[in-house]
């Protein structure tokens, strides 16, 4: 039997270098993908990953970079996403790319809905193939209904359903698990090993280190642009990982446990929230106190009810709630966003590029967009102060942008959610809803920002942090509560939260 490795590859990038007004973001970068193989590309926020999956996927044209690209060893060149699949590359890109409107069934078979006598479309199969393949991923996602009636995490979920629909060649996924919880993202992982078995080629991005050293055989590291370890699987541990991609040592850093918490601040009484589309309770008489000074983890499995819950909180749900949210310092409940806002409360919501950024303004007025008021002096904006609380901002959370005035919409993925958080950490709200805050932000930033959020607390903040991933919610949490199917499914003080209690209260 060949190993991979005796085989030419199946698409190979040699020496490629892309710049971008201000940045070159890959810098000679060679990488090969090859059948039966999965192979994991890691590196901090804007080290050139995206844009190196985007030369591979044909959305970066052959000639906006040097370099070459060989396909089963011959030379070829990409022009459009089109050229690439058809040469059997599948992508799934960091930002998703479904249309709103459309079902589910719909965006999964887009632009290539099975027919019948060859030019009718066939919505029987259709539905009855959609089903096949969200059962395959372990998915009850309803396949009539809008995409848009869905969360980010549902959405990632038809994104994935889309790109497995025929056999390809090769699939790349640029960060599919970021915003699934657990048990998906296993389910994910084992999809892939099976494809790599039937001799596929997979090339994974993920900033889930642990995912990573799970499922790659070989692993190569971008920093800067420049490739600066590539490996078997063997070669690396999580240690050498995070050294090679940060260019440092951060073992043993930890974020310090908070100062304890206060008097409750906010409090939320039997409130339930129905879905639009179906009427069904999504969030259920859920009751709970937040204290000045903690952090509460918010976990659970996808469609347990967390992004709801901190909606309706923030009086933002779109469809039917009741039940009764107030704070302990204000003279009457939060009924609507505008309540929530003038009495203190801010929410960082999931989806970033929906709810989160104005996409082709720049770095400085996102970040100031809520807080320009509070630098108005007699009507004038104190620009040289907003200016440098904005720089300092940026520079703790290491926002890498080439300049202030550089539109959001430039910057690479992770550094958009260091923005969307950023904003909020400028000037500490009293009661602070996160709502998977570290979505796509690599080690060393997430630290930082868990140490800022940590310092928030300890200022008097209330914090209420949605995530998905575990190792984060126990780090960061004093208290974890565990939503079960719109329920609370148990509340858990820090030191008794474990991984497996929390798993226990939300299956
Ligand atoms: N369309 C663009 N215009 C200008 N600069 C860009 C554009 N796309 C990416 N860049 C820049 O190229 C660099 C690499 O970005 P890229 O998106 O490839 O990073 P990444 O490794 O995918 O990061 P992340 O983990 O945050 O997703 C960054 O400095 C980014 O700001
Ligand atoms: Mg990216």
């Amino acid at each position: 039997m060949t190993s991979p490795a005796d085989t030419a590859p199946f698409l190979e990038a040699r020496g490629i270098t892309m710049d971008f007004p201000g940045v070159r973001a890959l810098d000679r970068v060679s990488f090969s993908a090859r059948c039966g193989e999965i192979h994991a590309l890691v590196g901090e926020n804007g080290a050139g990953k995206s844009t190196l999956i985007k030369i591979l996927g044909g959305i970066h044209p052959g000639d906006s970079y040097a370099g070459e690209l060989l396909l089963e060893g011959r030379p070829a060149h990409f022009w459009s996403p089109r050229d690439a699949a058809s040469a059997g590359i599948a992508v799934i890109h960091q930002e998703l790319s479904l249309i709103p409107h459309l079902s589910v069934a719909e965006n999964i078979f887009l632009g290539a809905e099975p027919r019948r006598c060859g030019f009718i479309a066939d919505f029987d199969r259709m539905r009855h193939d959609a089903e096949t393949i969200l059962s395959g991923l372990n998915s009850e996602l309803e396949i009539a209904a809008p995409v848009s009636s869905f969360g980010v995490a549902a959405q990632q979920m038809v994104e994935i359903a889309r790109a497995i629909r025929r056999e390809n060649r090769l699939l790349i996924l640029d960060e599919p698990t970021a915003s699934l919880s657990e048990p998906e993202s296993l389910n994910l992982l084992s999809l892939l090993r099976r494809m790599r078995d039937r001799g596929q080629a997979v090339v994974y991005i993920s900033h889930r280190l642990d995912e990573v050293l799970a499922v790659a055989d070989r692993i190569t590291v971008l920093r800067d642009g420049r490739v600066v370890g590539t490996g078997d699987r063997g070669d690396w541990t999580r240690e050498r990982l995070i050294c090679a991609m940060v260019g440092r040592d951060m073992s043993g850093k930890s974020v310090a446990r908070g100062k304890g918490k206060g008097e409750p601040i906010l409090h939320v009484r039997d409130v339930w929230a129905t879905d639009p589309a179906s009427g069904k309770r999504v969030v259920d008489r859920v009751s709970f106190d937040l204290h000045r000074g903690e952090i509460l983890g918010v976990a659970g499995l996808m469609g347990s009810g967390r992004t709801e819950l901190a909606l309706t909180i923030f009086g933002a749900w779109p469809a039917a709630w009741g039940g009764a949210v107030w704070l302990e310092t204000a003279g009457r409940p939060v009924r609507s966003v505008s309540d929530a806002i003038e009495q203190g409360v801010a929410l960082v919501p999931e989806d970033r590029r929906r709810h989160g950024l104005v996409l082709d303004f720049p770095v400085f007025d996102n970040l100031m967009l809520v807080h320009l008021p509070r630098y108005a002096k007699a009507g004038v904006t104190d620009e040289a102060t907003a200016a440098r609380d904005a720089r300092a901002i940026a520079g703790r959370l290491d926002i890498r942008a080439p300049s202030l005035q550089t539109p959001v919409l430039r910057l690479s993925g992770g550094n958009q959610q260091k923005i969307v958080v950023g904003k909020w950490l400028m000037r500490p709200p009293a009661v602070l809803l996160l709502d998977e805050p570290a979505r796509g932000i690599d080690v060393g930033a997430k630290f930082e920002m868990f140490r800022i959020i940590r310092e928030l607390a300890d200022e008097g903040t209330a914090v209420l942090m949605i995530s998905s991933e575990l190792p984060e919610v126990l780090a960061l949490s004093d208290r974890v509560l565990v939503m079960r199917r719109g329920r609370v499914g148990a509340v858990l003080e820090g030191c008794d939260a474990t991984p497996e209690r929390i798993m226990e209260a939300a299956v």
